[in-house]
């Protein structure tokens, strides 16, 4: 049965199309509301990092081991990528841990490649490390989540700034290296995650020095600067988002246990607040969510941190993790914006704003990392939240969105009482925001395209169970 009202995103279709954030008609989670979550779940290796370390295996010429990898669907994306460029994948000893054998790197056809075309954004990282294996590459079009253009210019720009020739096609882009790739001096015009893997994952084989300035510094990429630099990289970070490699002409493989994923803890700790409950998540880390956490205490949430400890004279060692819990006081108002590292992640943003539906006063949210994320509180809105959405910067700092008349700024008037309806989920983390919203409702909902939450949330249905969630699909 199709939903009363396509809330939040289009009518579902009967087969994905646009990318990675498409519809089916069959994946809805039928949600009974009102029950606060208790209970204890555990977060592995970040969706952020684990993707691209698997993309950096490409480039040595020994395997490489990666632990606690998630069994999320971007995952499988970038397996049956490597798989096609004749990289070995296998499944360790270990749960979770996947080895990478590259010493048969072969070219795909555009036609195996167009299999994975919308699937995820990752691809377009394959860049460097297929013309420094190959010579040159073919990249699908890319999908991932509809939050906006999502350009990659500052991506194309820098892979001609390293002497890559690239052809944008129809079917998507062509790339050679006719004189191979050289090191170069590069300035973002905005520091973009993407933009600096991609100058990272080609600068490590390139001839000669890369100066990178402007460059994204979230954790998950020194993450990967430490996965580049176990394979042979020399990567100096310096102050001031300046980021210096020196090319190496050959790399080894590695063996990493990535970061945890802040944004799934952080996900959780809001479903927490939301539901007025009580959620242990194991595997998280304080070091890289104390932006999230200050705001997490200001709106009157509860956490205590465990540090994790490792074995030590014949004691057994102990998992790191947080546990968030709703004290019972009243939520209160605050006023965020989101930014790049160290600031408040733009992935944390709309489980929250689930949970400030309840605080009492006026929050304020300024999105400045892109453009159109905010589409969703229009389904929060049809559950009885009052969000207003505003063309203007309402943080303390005008952003690149205010001068182009996009609405990237809301208004939380709560607290609200949420009622239950049909959703239909526009893109990941969205969607974990419309499953929160229907979990801390009273009554049932039907969840619609909850596959997409597959891309980024590991059995996110299991651990909804543990939790004490009554949901069950269709
Ligand atoms: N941008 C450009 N041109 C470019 C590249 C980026 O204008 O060539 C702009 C974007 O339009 C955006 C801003 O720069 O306004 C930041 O984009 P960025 O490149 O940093 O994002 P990304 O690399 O595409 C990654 C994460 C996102 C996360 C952002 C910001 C992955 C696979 N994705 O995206 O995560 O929101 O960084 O931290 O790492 C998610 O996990 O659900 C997700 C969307």
């Amino acid at each position: 049965m199709l939903p009363r009202a396509a809330i939040g995103g289009s009518a579902p279709r009967d087969k994905p199309s646009g990318g990675g954030c498409a519809l089916t008609v069959n994946d809805v989670l039928t949600v009974h509301g009102g029950t606060p979550l208790h209970g204890r779940i555990r977060v592995r290796g970040a969706k952020n990092l684990v993707s691209k370390a698997m993309v950096a295996a490409l480039l040595g010429d020994a395997p490489s081991r990666l632990y606690d990898v998630p069994r999320i669907r971007d995952v499988e994306v970038v397996r049956g990528l490597l798989e096609l460029h004749g990289v070995r994948v296998t499944d360790g000893t270990e749960d979770g841990e996947l080895v990478f054998d590259p010493a048969n790197v072969e070219s795909a056809t555009t036609d195996e490649i167009n299999v994975h075309a919308g699937s995820s954004r990752i691809p377009i990282l394959l860049c460097g490390p297929l013309l420094h294996r190959l010579g040159h590459a073919f990249i699908p079009d890319l999908g991932g989540c509809h939050i906006g253009p999502r350009p990659i210019d500052f991506h194309i720009q820098a892979l001609r700034q390293f002497g890559a020739v690239v052809d944008k096609g129809p079917d998507g882009m062509h790339l050679t290296a006719p004189t191979g790739l050289h090191g170069t001096k590069l300035e973002l015009p905005y520091p973009s995650v993407g933009a600096t893997e991609q100058v990272l994952l080609t600068a490590v084989m390139a001839e000669g020095v890369t100066e990178l300035r402007n460059a994204a510094v979230e954790p998950e990429i020194i993450d990967l600067i430490c996965v580049l630099q176990k394979m042979g990289a020399i990567i100096k970070v310096h102050t001031d988002r300046v980021i210096e490699i020196q090319g190496v002409p050959r790399l080894g493989g590695y063996t990493h246990r990535p970061i945890p994923d802040r944004i799934e803890a952080a996900s959780w700790a809001a479903a927490a607040l939301a539901t007025g409950g009580d959620i242990e998540v194991l595997g998280a880390e304080q070091v890289d969510m104390m932006t999230f956490l200050n705001v997490f205490r200001s709106v009157g949430g509860a956490y205590e941190v465990t540090d994790m400890r490792p074995p030590r004279n014949g004691s057994p060692g102990q998992e790191g993790k947080i546990r968030f819990w709703h004290p019972g006081d009243e939520l209160k108002a605050v006023a965020l914006e989101t930014d790049v590292h160290p600031g408040f992640m733009t992935d944390w943003q709309q489980p929250l704003v689930v949970a400030l539906t309840q605080a009492r006063g006026l929050s304020i949210v300024h999105e400045t990392v892109y453009e159109q994320r905010l589409g969703y509180t229009q389904a929060l809105n049809s559950m009885g939240a009052t969000i207003q959405v505003y063309r203007d910067c309402l943080g303390g700092t005008p952003c690149r969105f205010g001068r182009r008349d996009f609405k990237h700024s809301a208004v939380i008037a709560g607290p609200s009482k949420l009622h239950a309806a049909d959703l239909v989920i526009p893109d990941l983390r969205a969607g974990f925001s419309h499953l929160i919203a229907a979990l801390a409702a009273e009554g049932t909902s039907r969840v619609y395209g909850v596959d997409l939450i597959d891309r980024g949330y590991e059995d996110f249905e299991a651990k909804l169970a543990a939790l004490g969630a009554h949901a069950e699909r269709a």
